[in-house]
């Protein structure tokens, strides 16, 4: 046996007990004739003694560890003295008195020291991953989502649902982002997509009776990548049949409650709040709003209308939209050139034309450069509509409403993270429901579906799917959202299993059944063989975890993640293969390399 105990293991009741531990060398250190070593594993550290007087052999060979060599030490079980109890360590009352120490392994210097608290470039810590993998913090989080996965696959196993793989290789799945495609040598020419969602496996599953489905499944999307999105990443599935949108709902709902008992320790009451997707877009600006603090928008257009402000009343008129925020008591806070940072900051990221802003003074009073272009009545009526007090900072933005959600909920998140306008610990959930069903794409001069083609409308919105553009425009699906803290943590919708349905909105997005079939023929045809009413949702897994962890980059909760450039870069995914693999795909690569300069 390497080891009888692990590292975090050992308290006051061993003391006396002769034990063996193993594992990396944390810290060493020479307190002339006693040595200290602190050797760690996954579990903790425990701290061991070497005494020169007691064994002049011993104390030779542990002078020469270095930090990460992998060490196996024997020795018996000590309390430590009076004042030298560490609390800060769960091994802290004992030490270990070593009578045997055997190197398992030498490591050279390493990049980094795991237990050093200066994190090191995340470059650094991606291409040491296995270094990095060592730090506490991280296995902190691993081991969290380890908890989440089993939590959820407990809690399904319970409910009846029934885990099952669908294939990697398979057709392009219609989710919307770019696929990753596979060569085909058997079939030159031909292509698998690596699956963005197991979405058309888990409805051919309900077709075939399977009417509780889950998987913790591998999904793949090649897509501009973000802090809270990967190219490769992991969803929890689930797909039910003979359910409406409260069935789905209400199971992960109760799913939520149960992570929250058993990874928090928190009971959080059900119903989860809900909110309306037009609700969302006019209160927060976003279809994930964060609900963890205020600060919403409201709009002026109304009074904009009437006031001789060019900017305000001229989008006013031509159907655009004037809203703004309150910032409470942050007037203080903010220079003009704080404002003008902010203001260049959402025409970089939202392409606003400007902000207009007003403090209010200490009779309640709107003021600021743009104030005089106001009357009286119209700051007036402002400042009522955006409930001021004095000290309170007001922001505005106009334009088309997709334009003012941009830039407002912009805004509003990086004001109350910098504000800290909420407790970081909160977890926050709702549901936003009653999603559009389609939009308008003027490039394409047709209608998209929001979801995929498979989605079914609202009940009574179906006689809509009949009219004209403002009725399909207003047709909402049967979709639903899980929020978290303002990240979207799951979406899912109910499917369509009326054919006369399914066609109707093939046609809408412009796809004959034909077309439709082509993409999507295996579903199409399983649909006529007895397809029962199902619908499901899949949560982003590594989302989830980075939000019960308190953590804010998707890196961070996974293994082996890839870059915001979707490489590898430990690995050094994605790489050149030989050209005989090349030939045997019958594929040339049409990038031409640069010569190296002699
Ligand atoms: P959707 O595309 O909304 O739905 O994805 C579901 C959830 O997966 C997570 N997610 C991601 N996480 C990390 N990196 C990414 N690139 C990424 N993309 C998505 C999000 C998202 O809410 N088949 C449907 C579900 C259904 O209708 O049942 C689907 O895939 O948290």
């Amino acid at each position: 046996m390497y080891r009888t105990k692990t590292c975090g293991e050992l308290r006051a009741a061993n003391v006396g007990e002769i034990v063996t531990i193993a594992g990396w060398v944390d810290s060493a250190r020479d307190h002339s004739g006693v040595f200290f070593v602190n050797v760690r594993d996954r579990y903790g550290k425990t701290q061991t003694v070497f005494d020169a007087a007691a064994d002049a052999a011993l104390f030779e060979l542990v002078k020469t560890l270095r930090n990460e060599d992998v060490v196996q030490i024997t020795g018996e079980v000590l309390a430590r003295p009076e004042g030298l109890v560490n609390p800060n360590m769960s091994t802290g009352e004992i030490e270990l008195k070593a009578t045997k120490l055997v190197v398992l392994n030498r490591s050279e210097p390493v990049p980094f020291l795991p237990s050093a608290p200066e994190i090191p470039s995340e470059e650094t810590r991606l291409k040491y991953r296995y270094i990095d993998l060592r730090r506490p913090e991280m296995q902190r989080v691993l081991t969290l989502r380890h908890r989440i996965t089993k939590t959820l696959r407990d809690y399904f196993d319970e409910n009846d649902f029934l885990e099952v793989e669908t294939p990697i290789l398979g057709k392009s799945t219609p989710e919307g982002a770019r696929d990753y495609l596979v060569p085909s040598r058997v079939t030159q020419g031909a292509f698998y997509a690596l699956p963005q969602s197991p979405q058309l496996y888990k409805q051919l599953l309900m077709i075939a009776g399977y009417d509780r489905y889950v998987q913790v499944a591998r999904c793949f999307r090649d897509e501009d990548l973000r802090a809270d999105r990967q190219p490769e990443f992991t969803q929890l599935d689930v797909e039910m049949s003979f359910v409406e949108m409260e069935d789905v709902i209400d199971i992960v709902s109760k799913l939520v409650q149960r992570l929250m008992k058993e990874v928090k320790g928190v009971d959080i009451p059900l119903p989860l709040p809900r909110i309306t997707y037009d609700e969302a877009m006019e209160r927060f600006g976003h279809d994930a709003p964060d609900l963890r603090f205020g600060m919403e928008l409201k709009d002026v257009t109304d009074i904009a209308k009437t006031v001789d402000f060019k900017v305000f009343r001229s989008v006013a008129e031509s159907g655009g939209r004037v809203r703004g925020i309150n910032v409470k008591n942050a007037a203080d806070k903010f220079s003009r050139k704080d404002i003008d940072g902010l203001t260049a900051w959402t025409g970089e990221q939202f392409g606003a034309k400007g902000i207009v802003w007003f403090k209010v003074d200490a009779q309640g009073v709107l003021t600021g450069s743009s104030a005089k272009n106001f009357s009286a009545e119209a700051l007036e009526a402002i400042g009522k509509k955006l409930e001021v007090e004095p000290n309170d900072l007001l922001l505005f933005s106009c334009g088309d409403f997709n334009l003012t959600c941009r830039v407002l909920n912009g805004l509003r998140r990086r004001l109350a993270a910098q504000l800290k306008l909420y407790d970081p610990d909160e977890m926050n959930f709702c549901w936003v429901v009653k999603f559009p069903m389609f939009h308008w794409d003027e490039e394409e001069n047709r209608w998209v579906a929001e979801h995929h083609p498979f989605t079914a409308p609202l009940v009574e919105d179906l006689p809509k799917l009949d009219g004209g553009p403002e009725e399909i425009s207003a047709i909402r699906a049967q979709a639903y959202d899980l929020v978290l803290n303002g990240f979207e943590a799951g979406g899912g919708t109910i499917r369509i299993h009326d054919p006369n349905i399914q066609n109707k909105v093939f046609g809408l997005l412009g796809m004959t059944r034909e077309q439709a079939k082509e993409q999507f023929g295996f579903l199409v045809d399983a649909l006529q063989f007895g397809a029962p009413p199902h619908g499901g949702l899949a949560l982003g897994l590594d989302r989830v975890v980075m939000l019960f962890a308190g953590i804010d980059n998707i890196r961070d909760c996974i293994a082996f993640p890839k870059t915001t450039k979707a490489s590898d870069l430990m690995t050094g995914a994605p790489a050149e293969v030989e050209k005989k693999q090349l030939d045997e795909l019958a594929i040339k690569s049409t990038v031409v390399k640069e010569e190296p300069k002699p």
